[in-house]
């Protein structure tokens, strides 16, 4: 594969509009569904830019998902030896084993199971609202709502002490930040690691009612096998929710009409949710697969053993799915969207991210009626070097 225009990813967003997606990848999407990139650590990949195409990758078993395969996109030297360390203790498992984790796992994450979480989550949402009206605005929404939501739902279902919350968040944004390096990154790594561990054996002696409790009394896995499956929720769970508060907070604050529109009907919330997932897509840097057979996508052949990144960005803006696909419209109907990705990996925890995101937005919306940002948009530091896109604070008053 030879790389012939200057496309590269990960590609910077551009001063303006937070929500575009950068221009390069617009621009290879009117190229065609499936479009030849450099990636920033010199490799190169096919950027797979149309829902329909993304939706054939993600689905389709001939393309893997193991970040140690030769050609992986968005894979430095240096983050493959820390990946190739950390399976020395956590050792790869193969597609048979990880669906069956994965569905003790979906079981535990079913419809029923998070229904009955609502009111739990009702009552940590309302919790950490009444703690911020009382100490008065203007606040970061980000350290003082969305950060602490989805970290109270992620330490309620697992059992981990919400105290430590701060320890686990820094380590998490630390093991996946870009630009700490690959030692720092890796310490997060062992040091969550340990926590976890502790934590599992702790629980082993004194079970709770907690998930991580629930699966080492299933003796299905082991407590390592336990302690790796927690961490993955965790890491999994924390901050793509997180920024998906913040963002959308921001994204209605930035479309006075779709919010008075949500204001006055609260009844419009989980398409208001679907469409925010859809426009917003945080993981901003798509899915990485590499092929393990020769594939043909969209009229083009995919070698065995090239490198795909499937642009879930660009796809869920697609024209031809959704038309004006580049504006927010909270009654558009986007349940299609592929933020939560396709096939065996698709995200475990989305009815429970789809559940937070209901309620915390309802409740912050419906509470503080007169919410506004303190400062104008253009002074925001947004959030490129993470896998998940973000904004690093939202200071609001109401
Ligand atoms: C708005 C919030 C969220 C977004 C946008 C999101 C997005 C995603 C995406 C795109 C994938 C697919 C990765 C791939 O195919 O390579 C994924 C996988 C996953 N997500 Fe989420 N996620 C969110 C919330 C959560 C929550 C709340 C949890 C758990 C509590 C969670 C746990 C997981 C896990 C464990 C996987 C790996 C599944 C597998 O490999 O089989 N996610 N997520």
């Amino acid at each position: 594969m030879t790389t012939e225009h200057a496309l590269t990813v990960p590609s910077p967003r551009e001063a303006g509009c937070p929500f575009d997606v950068p221009r390069p990848y617009r621009q290879a999407a009117e190229e065609g569904p499936v479009v030849k990139a450099a990636t920033l650590s010199g490799g190169e990949c096919w950027m797979i830019t149309r829902h329909e195409e993304v939706h054939a990758v993600l689905g389709d078993r001939r393309f893997s998902a193991d970040a140690l395969l030769p050609n992986f996109p968005l894979m430095t030297e240096e983050l493959r030896k820390m990946v190739a360390e950390s399976r020395k203790s956590t050792p790869e498992i193969d597609e048979q084993e990880h669906i069956r984790r994965r569905r003790m796992l979906t079981a535990e994450f079913k419809g029923k199971r998070v229904e009955a979480l609502r009111p739990q989550i009702q009552s940590m949402v309302d919790g950490i609202l009444d703690g911020m009206i009382a100490d008065g605005g203007p606040v970061d929404l980000v350290s003082r709502f969305a950060l602490p939501v989805p970290a109270a739902v992620i330490c309620l279902l697992l059992g981990v002490p919400f105290e430590d919350h701060q320890f686990f968040k820094d380590r998490a944004r630390q093991m996946l930040d870009f630009r700490v390096g690959p030692e720092a990154m890796m310490k997060a790594r062992i040091e969550l690691t340990e926590y976890m561990n502790k934590l599992t054996a702790e629980k082993q002696q004194q079970p709770d009612e907690a998930l991580i409790s629930t699966l080492l009394t299933k003796g299905e896995l082991a407590t390592d096998e336990v302690a790796g499956t927690a961490l993955l929720l965790l890491l999994g769970g924390l901050e793509t929710t997180s920024s998906m508060l913040s963002l959308s907070t921001l994204a209605l604050l930035q479309h006075p009409e779709q919010l008075a529109q949500l204001r006055a009907d609260s009844s419009l919330i989980k398409g208001a949710v679907e469409e925010l997932l859809r426009y917003l897509t945080v993981v901003q840097n798509g899915l990485a697969r590499v092929a393990l057979e020769d594939v043909e996508i969209g009229g083009q052949l995919i070698k065995a053993g090239d490198g795909v990144l499937c642009m879930l960005s660009i796809a869920n803006r697609d024209e031809t799915v959704y038309p004006g696909g580049h504006e927010l419209d909270l009654q558009r109907g986007a349940r299609t969207h592929l933020s939560f990705g396709f096939g065996i990996h698709q995200c475990v925890g989305q009815t429970l991210a789809r559940a937070e995101l209901q309620i915390a937005l309802e409740t912050l919306l419906r509470r503080l009626p007169e919410l506004r940002l303190t400062v104008p948009v253009e002074e925001l530091r947004f959030r490129d070097s993470l896998g998940f896109y973000g904004v690093e604070e939202l200071p609001v008053d109401w």
